[in-house]
């Protein structure tokens, strides 16, 4: 029963009905669109991911080498990685995770700590491996205890960063305990983020996992040198998922999924073609364990059909066409990478997800589990 119902709500879609394909629209159909249900994009790479490390990584990475280039790796391991030696350790760690033969690169991050000095940042840089900085507020999110306890302590690093053009990805909550956790992202746009970017005129900043119309706005409002990523289930899910008809933690996150109107602001900023809106999956593995608890952890993993239930969302909106540079384009070029040369192909062909996955010597629960994705990777 619970199953049921979680199977038939899930795609509690807006109403679509009028809804022409870009495609049609143009009177061209994109050499891309082969046929309606077959896709081909430019490979794609995921611009926020946890792959956390030991023996998990060799069932995690495959997930993601298989259908990303490239990925930006979220540094909120135990300890954190704040310095580039530990970056680096932790690079070979996950290359030597990698399939036989893929080519996916991992692309690291430090973890900003109130205490991370502007020569760290020097350092960073001159590695070459090092591609933005991590700022989680203390106490936002998964092992954020390290994280930022005052923004003025950082100052002096965050020129350097702005001087070296090296991106600050955002984790964009307040964390008072009086702030309803349903307004922490909305808070932090205009007490937070405003006055950052102010003060620091060349800073790049993504900000992370946008979950509200609020934070859509305020993107699209701001200045060029502000991007950010959009997780599948902020496009796919709201609330409700979460909570009505039964509690499910595997669509726990942080940030939490909001009301319907903000998953429409955010299908519609995905899918409007705006180059500084981009793909970051977000996929944050869990042991089932730590989940399905009386305090379960924040993450959905999602890498094994993350690509997928990205083209759902696009199909849902009449947007395959916007899919690639979504995907594929607008990332790279606003971290200044090469866009990738070869590509993927998604079949519209349903694939089944297993109810559970190998994860170390435990077993994690997908997004998904026990149900189906409306396609599958060529
Ligand atoms: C992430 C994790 O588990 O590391 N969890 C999550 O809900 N997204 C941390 C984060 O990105 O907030
Ligand atoms: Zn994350």
């Amino acid at each position: 029963m619970y199953e049921d119902r979680a199977r038939n709500d899930r795609r509690a879609a807006p109403d679509n009905q009028g809804t022409i394909p870009f495609w049609q629209m143009t009177g061209t159909r994109p050499a891309t669109l082969h046929r309606m249900d077959t896709i081909t994009l430019t490979r794609p790479d995921d611009w926020h991911l946890h792959l956390r490390d030991g023996e998990v990584l060799q069932h995690v990475v495959p997930w993601s080498a298989e259908r990303f280039a490239r990925a930006i790796i979220m540094p909120n391991l135990v300890p954190p990685v704040t310095t580039t030696e530990a970056a680096a350790a932790y690079r070979e760690r996950i290359l030597a995770a990698r399939p036989a033969g893929s080519g996916f690169q991992p692309l690291m991050t430090l973890y900003l700590t109130d205490n991370t000095a502007p020569t760290e940042i020097e350092r960073a840089v001159a590695s070459g491996i090092i591609h933005a900085v991590k700022l989680y507020p203390a106490g936002a999110t998964t092992n954020s205890d390290s994280g930022v306890t005052d923004i003025e302590r950082c100052h002096d690093t965050l020129e350097a960063m702005a001087e070296q053009g090296l991106n600050l990805c955002i984790h964009g909550e307040v964390t008072h305990a009086d702030t309803d956790i349903f307004d922490r992202e909305k808070r932090f746009l205009n007490e937070i983020l405003g006055p950052l970017l102010e003060r620091h005129p060349r800073l790049r900043v993504v900000l992370e996992h946008l979950t509200t119309a609020e934070a859509v706005d305020f993107v699209r409002n701001g200045p060029e040198r502000l991007g950010a990523t959009i997780t599948p289930q902020h496009l796919l899910m709201n609330r409700n998922h979460l909570l009505a008809g039964g509690i499910r933690p595997h669509y726990y996150c942080l940030p939490i999924l909001k009301r319907e109107r903000d998953r429409e602001a955010l299908l519609e900023a995905a899918t409007s073609g705006h180059p500084r809106y981009f793909l970051g999956t977000d996929s944050a593995p869990h042991a089932r364990g730590d989940k399905e608890s009386a305090c379960g952890c924040a993450g959905i993993f999602t890498a094994p059909l993350a690509i997928e239930l990205y083209a759902e969302a696009f199909a849902e909106a009449g947007a395959l066409a916007r899919l690639e540079g979504f995907a594929s384009h607008h990332g790279a070029d606003f971290y200044g990478l090469p866009r990738n040369t070869d590509t993927i192909t998604l079949v519209r062909k349903p694939r089944e997800i297993p109810a559970l996955m190998p994860y170390g010597g435990q077993e994690i629960v997908p997004l998904r589990a026990g149900d189906s994705v409306d396609w599958t990777l060529a």
